[in-house]
């Protein structure tokens, strides 16, 4: 029996609309891609959620048998990721980025080792230099992967700078026992080194057509290296810089880092308010509890502020139900569930 064809449309937030056709056995992502229209996505197997579209019209399920990171109440609401996705009817999917961003070529290139530095009881800090002539271009918040020498493994990582730093490029690593690169950098990595890098990847990165509201940063643990690439980012722009707040938060005082490049942020930026959170042992001003539980009424500055988290999904979950109580819109949070990865 021939394959049923239905026509999926894709509504960016520019407002540009795509629509090609799909048979009933292919990925919307699949079809689309093989009709050139630049969607974002990585892993094409539903675990990164880079794919991710709203279900506005229509009818379209997650393959049978495929297993995909999104929730049931979001599958209720019309989350599909795109990449395991049918179309049983002719649909039509919002998608909450423009219709350029897609189109950035990943590229492959080569870094040397610049710098490993122990920055927390858990957190190492890797500086890399791309090599002569290579070049990545990324937006501040996506993703790169790097290939770990000897492991044959690739593990991603949102780097903390922004493209004006390159070719200084600034990682910051979760150290995991037994972890692949935790093991690379705690046992092996020397200057000069020499890694491969692959990237841009995600959908989770700073909004331009939001850039003058007020922003809300929530980072938990290693989390923060997107943020902290946003954040430069607002800065090196040009322009009156919005109200900005971050709440940052890790285990204990130990566990922190970064407070020095946050600290200095606060002085440069007197738009940035940061506060400091540890589930327990606070000192001095420190805040004890997470940091979400440091986000106050008054916070929300008005009904176009926008927020980005990045952390544990618990902390995501936390973040976003407590901003919506608080007055952000749902459509104004964005987040990206930072994921350890052995
Ligand atoms: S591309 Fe990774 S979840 Fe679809």
């Amino acid at each position: 029996m021939q394959d049923p064809l239905h026509t999926v449309t894709l509504n960016f937030s520019d407002g540009v609309s795509r629509s090609f056709s799909v048979g009933a056995e292919s990925s919307i992502l699949d079809a689309a891609l093989q009709a050139e229209i630049p969607l974002l996505y990585q892993c094409r197997s539903g675990s990164c959620s880079s794919c991710i579209a709203q279900l506005a019209e229509g009818e379209a399920h997650t393959r049978a048998g495929a297993s995909s990171t999104l929730l049931a109440n979001e599958y209720a609401a019309g989350q599909r990721l795109l990449c395991l996705c049918q179309a049983r009817s002719d649909c039509t999917f919002d998608l909450d980025y423009g219709s350029e961003v897609g189109s950035r070529v990943v590229s492959e290139v080569h870094a040397f080792v610049d710098k490993v530095e122990r920055i927390a009881s858990n957190v190492v800090r890797l500086t890399l230099e791309l090599a002569d002539g290579d070049w990545l271009e990324f937006r501040p918040g996506q993703f790169v992967q790097v290939q770990v020498p000897g492991f044959g493994v690739l593990r991603s990582y949102s780097p903390a700078s922004t493209v004006a730093s390159l070719p200084k490029l600034q990682l910051l690593v979760r150290l995991l026992p037994g972890g692949a690169m935790s093991g690379f950098l705690q046992e092996k990595a020397q200057v000069e080194d020499v890694l491969t890098l692959s990237g841009p990847f995600g959908a989770f990165f700073l909004r331009e057509e939001h850039k003058r509201a007020p922003h809300i940063f929530v980072a938990g643990g290693t989390g923060l290296a997107p943020i902290l690439s946003m954040i430069d980012s607002l800065r090196q722009g040009s322009g009156r810089k919005p109200p900005m707040l971050l709440s940052f938060g890790c285990a204990t005082p130990d566990a922190l880092f970064c407070l020095d490049d946050i600290e200095l942020r606060r002085q440069w930026l007197p738009t940035l308010e940061t506060r400091i959170c540890v589930d327990r042992e606070a000192t001095g001003e420190l805040h004890q509890g997470s940091p979400v539980s440091a986000l106050r009424e008054g916070d929300v500055r008005g009904p176009d502020t926008v927020a980005y988290l990045c952390g544990p999904q618990p902390m995501i979950d936390a973040a976003s139900a407590r901003l919506i109580e608080l007055g952000v819109a749902p459509a104004n949070i964005f987040s990206e569930q930072f994921v350890a990865s052995h």
